[in-house]
């Protein structure tokens, strides 16, 4: 077996999630498998700097936990997209059925459906190695609770579609939370605490014990990754008393083109200490430090918000524009909440700023 050294793997921090830029070293040309929305450029370089041809954009299911770049990608290198025919991601120019082959310089990528995380869900073998994405993870695999999961079928999926692989094949993952990077199949036979020695009806009782909660991001991202992450209005999610809550990267988008008006709503005392979206339109809707609701905001709205865009409340987080939004959507607006905002969700040691949210995004801001 010809030995894949070029196999690049690329780390998003906050989702955990493995992007692999698989090559051709002959033709040049490469693919790209589970690209995540905020490394497009990352991505571009990296491609870019190998002097590689991008031919393949490709997903190993609709994520839940991240929004995928491969629109984005796929329209500035004019690479086609590919991705699991029973995954509904109708805009993909090819759908994959079981055992297809993609091209690439003189080998070619086999696609391999493996349902159970997803009824959809593939892997990739790619000369020595296999992309496992959701399905087989570094002594874990995939959740098996939420759409279209089965456990049943994801026992089938590993024992009788990826064991029977050579056992020194790599395994490379769509995630992993404990840095790790890869195993082999061989490995995961003997030391996968889930499916080692395990029967069917263990291994179906092992995830039904698990008691996840669901992702955060699932209501906004599988709608928006079956639609390859474009940024366009599939991705907003409906929402009571307001025009919806709308994906970040989205906002981002609606803004920088003019489409929306920004509004920021924290208090002053936040903009001067963590910063804000340059050109913002700022009205508070608490006031510091006794948090009770501005008593000038409708009419501050009013005088500065016209109301023939959409406006995009922009807050800490994306919880307190949610009570605004609703507010000036009474209003007469066309009112979203920003998901995740300004700073967004505390991670474990309760900091804010490095899990998600528009800084951490790496969109435009400064300081005061
Ligand atoms: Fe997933």
């Amino acid at each position: 077996m010809k030995k894949s050294d070029a196999i690049i793997q690329l780390f998003d921090k906050p989702s955990s999630t493995f992007t692999y830029i698989l090559v051709d070293e002959s033709s040049r040309e490469a693919a790209i498998v589970d690209a995540v929305d905020c490394h497009i450029e990352r991505d571009l370089a990296e491609i870019a700097s190998r002097d590689l041809k991008l031919k393949w954009v490709i997903e190993t299911h609709a994520h839940a936990d991240h929004i995928t770049a491969a629109d984005a990608i796929s329209r500035r290198t004019g690479a086609r997209t590919a991705t699991p025919a029973l995954c509904g991601v109708t805009p993909a120019n090819l759908q994959l059925g079981d055992g297809d082959k993609l091209a690439l310089g003189i080998d070619f990528i086999l696609a391999i459906h493996t349902p159970g995380h997803t009824a959809g869900s593939m892997c990739f073998r790619w000369r020595d190695a296999v992309l496992t994405g959701d399905t087989l993870l570094i002594g874990g695999c995939g959740r098996t609770d939420f759409q279209s999961g089965n456990s049943a079928a994801m026992y089938d999926s590993i024992t009788t579609k990826l064991f029977t692989l050579p056992n020194d094949t790599r395994i490379l993952p769509a995630h992993d939370y404990r840095g790790r990077t890869e195993s082999t199949i061989g490995e995961e036979k003997l030391f996968n605490p889930r499916i080692a020695d395990k029967t069917k009806q263990e291994f179906i009782d092992i995830m039904n014990a698990l008691n996840l909660a669901p992702p955060k991001m699932i209501d906004s991202a599988v709608p928006a990754n079956q639609n390859l992450g474009a940024m366009n209005a599939s991705a907003i999610c409906a929402s009571d008393g307001y025009a919806g809550d709308i994906p970040l990267a989205l906002a981002h988008a609606w803004w920088i083109k003019g489409d929306a008006v920004m509004v920021d709503i924290r208090t002053q005392a936040e903009l001067d200490c963590v910063g804000r979206v340059p050109n913002a339109i700022c009205i508070q809707w608490k006031l510091y430090p006794d948090m009770l609701l501005n008593p000038d905001f409708d009419r501050e709205l009013i005088a500065n918000v016209p109301r023939d865009k959409p406006v995009l409340f922009l807050c800490r987080s994306g919880v307190r524009s949610i009570d605004c939004a609703r507010r000036a959507q009474a209003l007469g607006y066309s009112a979203y909440n920003v998901l995740e905002g300004f700073e967004g969700d505390p991670d474990a040691q309760k900091q804010r700023g490095k899990l998600n949210g528009w800084r951490h995004a790496g969109y435009e801001w400064i300081q005061g």
